[in-house]
């Protein structure tokens, strides 16, 4: 769950980049940056100006060691190289003259660049370039599950695998209570993965699987399964970071080797349901949650064109839980199994763990939802240290 952005988490995230990159990081080397927490111009503007930006950041957090963070850090050439091909494609010779560099040493930066994968460095006919593939938003793919007569799904978000606040027992629980209702499907909003330990200051401490490896294999190894029924699971921020730094989708991964845990998509997809009568859309949006709980997804459902409105809307990120029915959407949010981490506890925000299973009948008219049934299955008192019951 990530707040909106204070000043102090500004800081905070911006006192991280000092550790990566070092202190003296300009403002140009900044923005080339594959991963910041704003833009140098809301830094600058924050701080009155940017030394004094990295004043401030230093002395509310003092420099840590990041022995095992998996951003390389590329020299002042290599930066240059980044931010050119970010701008514009450029042919090999015309980046040799831009950077004053041998075409040997040219060649290396290139590699140097391809090696931090957080670039991602493509070619494009002769010329080279620095794409983001996460710049286009949510992929919104259309999934189709066809012969059911009516649905029942579970519906689970935020397991963040991978983090010693994960709440796999509750979990395993809640998948045995939707087997014994017999569901049809199961779906995951995203954040399955605690991600690459750099979505906020300390979170590597706040985990017990590190890197993409550690924590495909857990997933493989413990994700609960229903025999015969399927979990459908898209990308969330945290998943993301191992896109972002070392372009690769663990879920994807996941899937190759647990083929009931199917990838629909990043950030947002459609699942349509009963021979396409009902329209599902599970999404794992951006930014913390609004004072009251039902305002963003009220504020999500209003800027909904006609053609794209769901019948059921299900969001993930927030680990907070909801039921609302507006413009004929019924939405859920979708609460979480991750307890309260310290990070979470330093901003006075308690998760709700849980999950909802919900039924629905399709009317005569043969895509209405004639009546929708929807059970909260709450988990009130965290279990300590869960992670340690699930040896490796
Ligand atoms: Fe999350
Ligand atoms: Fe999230």
């Amino acid at each position: 769950m990530e707040n909106s952005m204070s000043k102090e988490v500004l800081l905070e995230q911006f006192a991280n980049i000092l550790d990566l990159y070092g202190d003296d990081i300009t403002r140009r080397e900044y923005d080339s940056l594959p991963q910041k927490p704003a833009h140098s111009r809301t830094v600058e503007r924050t701080c009155n100006g940017w030394e004094s930006a990295k004043r401030r950041a230093r002395e509310q957090f003092p420099k840590t060691e990041h022995e095992d963070v998996e951003v390389p850090i590329l020299d002042k050439v290599s930066m240059k190289a980044v931010r050119l091909l970010k701008k514009q494609p450029m042919i090999f010779e015309d980046l040799c003259n831009v950077l004053e560099v041998l075409p040997k040493e040219c060649r290396k930066i290139l590699n140097q660049i391809q090696e931090t994968h957080g670039h991602h460095l493509t070619q494009i006919g002769e010329a080279w370039a620095i794409v983001d593939p996460l710049a286009s938003g949510p992929t919104d793919n259309i999934v189709d599950i066809t012969g059911l007569k009516k649905g029942r799904f579970g519906f689970i978000t935020d397991t963040h695998f991978g983090s010693k606040f994960q709440q796999l027992t509750y979990l395993n629980d809640f998948y045995e209570r939707c087997y014994k209702l017999g569901v049809d499907y199961m779906l995951n909003a995203g954040d399955v993965s605690d991600g690459n330990g750099s979505l906020y200051r300390g979170q590597r401490f706040e985990m017990f699987l590190h890197g993409y490896k550690e924590q495909r294999d857990f997933i493989v190894d413990q994700y609960p399964k229903i025999p015969g029924v399927s979990t459908y699971t898209i990308l969330g921020n945290h998943d993301e970071s191992f896109i972002r730094t070392i372009d690769i989708n663990i879920l994807e991964e996941v899937q190759q080797k647990r083929p009931d845990l199917e990838y629909i998509g990043r950030r947002g997809a459609y699942i349509n349901l009963v021979d396409k009568a009902v329209k599902t859309y599970m999404q794992h949006p951006d930014g913390g949650l609004a004072y009251a709980i039902s305002y963003k997804a009220q504020k999500f459902i209003e800027g909904f064109a006609s053609e794209h409105k769901p019948q059921i809307f299900l969001i993930g990120h927030y680990h907070m839980t909801g039921q609302f029915f507006i413009r004929n959407v019924h939405a859920y949010l979708g609460g979480c199994f991750q307890s309260q981490t310290p990070y979470l506890r330093a901003k006075g925000l308690m998760p709700q763990v849980g999950g909802w299973i919900v039924e629905f009948d399709i009317a005569s008219d043969g895509w209405s939802i004639e009546e929708i049934n929807s059970k909260l299955i709450p988990y009130y008192k965290p279990i300590k240290d869960d992670y340690k019951n699930y040896p490796r």
